[in-house]
């Protein structure tokens, strides 16, 4: 026997909003999310399964069954094939098909556009070649908001790089770690971002560095969270009944949207929605929630902040219903948002959130309780277990590689000039030849693209005695 008391905490005064569902062990539409909730820990299955195999291999034994993808065995293969990331997310790509679309319509790559002037800071031109990550300028990226994202996003990049057996072209590209690669002012430019204003067409979209970890905040690893959630997560029905948010009003172009979100909670029975004060210690300990906190609840609420909200891909990944205004920045899944039909996996509303009381008290419903799970349950299928797992991550990262490389329209070049002439042994002039940058392995370290060698120690430990 299940009993979940919607608003169940103050139903005592608000008795419309009482809502009882009773059921006899779980519903049918959900048997498959409860079977997987009550063994977590089914072992994955031993090795890697490699590429589909040809047929002409087929006599070799009985016919294999071509590659499918396997949330518990795959998510963390940072390695899989073009072939296997196509097969296991389809509709993954979309971001990269319309920027290469779009400079096929403009015409191809410039060297020229990666130029990293006209963005002033937190802005990093880099370089693959043979399938070695080069940093070639690191511009204004040491401060304490552009550090750790700059290095967060450099190492989600190499991993997708490292971890593949399949070369990569060679290409030279920028990309920023600021919250939109461009500002108002900026025009066209072309570089790599975490989002983009839906009218920004010339910005090619990365994976956000909250992919790797956003420390910051209390997230120490993407991949962290998930194994908490697929540990620890509550049935749905077993959540906290109400809706969740935290954040600042400290922010930009989403100041409308968080006000409207606080505005239309205030005072309700479903609400648990409080702002923050990052400069408040007091308030930060007493009412910041951790991401699996908030995944303790049915719902929760996502706002735009300065542009888009770097907490949109943790909150997908709860067994929750998500509630979102329709967003102005998109990352690159975005598209994979879905607000009605039989896939809906969110539930979206108007900018203001002046429908948000009557769509919570729907959702809450006893006969809607199936309709609403079921949005829960697709955004667990769709985001946490295939399109927002660390695969699908390094699958996208290699695309936007090869994307960009299809209409890179000049050849990156690897070599600083002709490098120094000495004489070699026989007394002939040689050049020995300089690498342009610096190999993200010493950029990590030294975080420089040049330094002397010996190099002047950042912080020198001295044993005293
Ligand atoms: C940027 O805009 C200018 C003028 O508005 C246009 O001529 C140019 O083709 C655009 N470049 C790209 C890469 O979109
Ligand atoms: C800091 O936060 C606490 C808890 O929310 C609050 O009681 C207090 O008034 C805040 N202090 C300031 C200076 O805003």
């Amino acid at each position: 026997m299940r009993t979940v008391a919607l608003y169940g905490t103050i139903a005592g005064c608000i008795t419309t909003a009482l809502v009882l569902f009773t059921t006899q062990g779980g519903p049918a539409f959900a048997s498959h999310t409860f079977h997987r909730l009550q063994h977590p820990h089914t072992p994955p299955r031993p090795g890697r399964a490699g590429p589909p195999i040809p047929h002409s291999q087929s006599h070799l034994g009985p016919p294999k069954q071509a590659w499918k993808y396997e949330y518990r065995r795959d998510r963390r293969d940072y390695g899989l094939s073009e072939e296997q990331c196509s097969v296991a997310f389809p509709e993954l790509f979309e971001e990269v098909d319309r920027a290469v679309a779009y400079r096929q319509k403009r015409g191809n790559i410039a060297l020229e556009e990666l130029d990293v002037g006209w963005r002033g800071d937190g802005i990093v031109r880099a370089l693959i070649h043979d399938n070695q990550l080069y940093i070639v300028d690191a511009h204004g990226v040491s401060d304490a908001n552009h550090r750790p994202r700059s290095i967060a996003t450099l190492h989600a990049l190499n991993r997708a790089i490292s971890s593949t057996s399949e070369f990569l072209p060679n290409i030279e590209f920028t990309f920023t770690d600021h919250d939109s690669a461009l500002r108002e002012g900026d025009g066209n430019h072309t570089t790599w971002g975490y989002s983009r204003h839906t009218s920004q067409e010339s910005v090619w979209l990365m994976p956000d560095f909250g992919f790797w970890g956003w420390p910051d905040v209390g997230l120490r690893s993407y991949a962290e969270l998930q194994s908490f959630l697929d540990a620890d997560e509550d049935d749905f029905l077993d959540k906290v009944p109400k809706l969740v948010w935290r954040g600042s009003l400290n922010v930009g172009s989403g100041l409308d949207a968080r006000e409207g979100l606080l505005k239309h909670s205030a005072d309700q029975p479903w609400s648990n929605v409080q702002t923050l004060d990052w400069s408040n210690q007091t308030d930060i300990d007493e009412n910041l929630l951790s991401m699996q906190e908030h995944c303790d609840y049915m719902f929760t609420a996502q706002t735009e902040g300065n542009t888009y909200s770097g907490r949109l891909k943790y909150l997908l990944n709860c067994h929750s219903v998500l509630l979102s205004h329709s967003m102005q920045f998109v990352e690159h899944f975005h598209h994979l948002l879905q607000s009605s039909g039989p896939e809906q996996n969110y539930v979206k509303l108007k900018r203001d959130f002046s429908d948000l009381p009557r769509t919570i008290e729907s959702l809450g419903k006893t006969a809607n309780l199936p309709d609403t799970r079921r949005i829960a349950d697709n955004a667990l299928h769709t985001f946490r277990e295939r399109y927002l797992t660390p695969a699908a991550e390094a699958c996208y990262w290699r695309a936007l590689i090869r994307g960009w490389a299809s209409v890179q329209g000049f050849k990156p070049e690897i070599w600083e000039g002709s490098g120094e002439m000495a004489a070699d042994w026989r007394g002939e002039r040689k050049g020995r030849r300089k690498m342009r940058g610096a190999p993200f392995e010493s950029y990590v370290v030294m975080e420089a693209v040049e330094w002397d060698v010996p190099s002047k120690p950042r912080k020198v430990c001295v044993d005293e005695r």
